[in-house]
């Protein structure tokens, strides 16, 4: 069994498609172990994506990354990792294979839907940076 964070960025909560994403999860072997909506601070956001702090879209990913709410999510499965990535789909939904959620929900590479760890050792760190003991209990 793996565990894996997975965001549904601000777009898709605007859009009135949460509801929609989390059954594409749970539709495909992988359970919510936690969950909470919340708007992310531009310190949070700098944080979570500091590995972007030298990237030219590091300013515009933080700007949209607070721009509304968002769901944090730990998914649980077996190789939940790369299966929540095969079905987020490419980081461009113009990219993205036809039934994945970027192809469906996402606009743009900016306002692309979601965001899902993209290694084990990733989702160990960034599930701790949303998600106390407690809250996975
Ligand atoms: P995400 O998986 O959340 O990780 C970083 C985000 O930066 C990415 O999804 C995109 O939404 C955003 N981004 C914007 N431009 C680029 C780019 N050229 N390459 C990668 N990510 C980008």
């Amino acid at each position: 069994m793996e565990q894996t964070l997975s965001i549904i960025k601000p777009d898709a909560a605007a859009k009135n498609v949460i509801g929609k994403i989390i059954d594409r999860f749970e539709s495909n072997n992988l359970k919510i172990a936690a969950i909470k909506k919340l708007k992310l601070s531009e310190e949070d956001a700098g944080k979570f994506y500091a590995v972007h702090k030298e990237r030219p879209f590091f300013k515009d990913l933080v700007k949209f990354m607070t721009s509304g709410a968002v769901v944090v999510m730990v998914l649980e499965g077996e190789n939940a990792v790369a299966k929540n990535r095969e079905l987020m789909g490419a980081t461009n939904p113009k990219e993205a294979k036809k039934g994945t959620i970027r192809a469906d929900f996402a606009e743009s590479i900016d306002a692309n839907a979601v965001h899902g760890s993209d290694s084990l050792e990733n989702a160990a760190i960034e599930i701790a940076f949303f998600f106390s003991k407690r809250e996975l209990a």
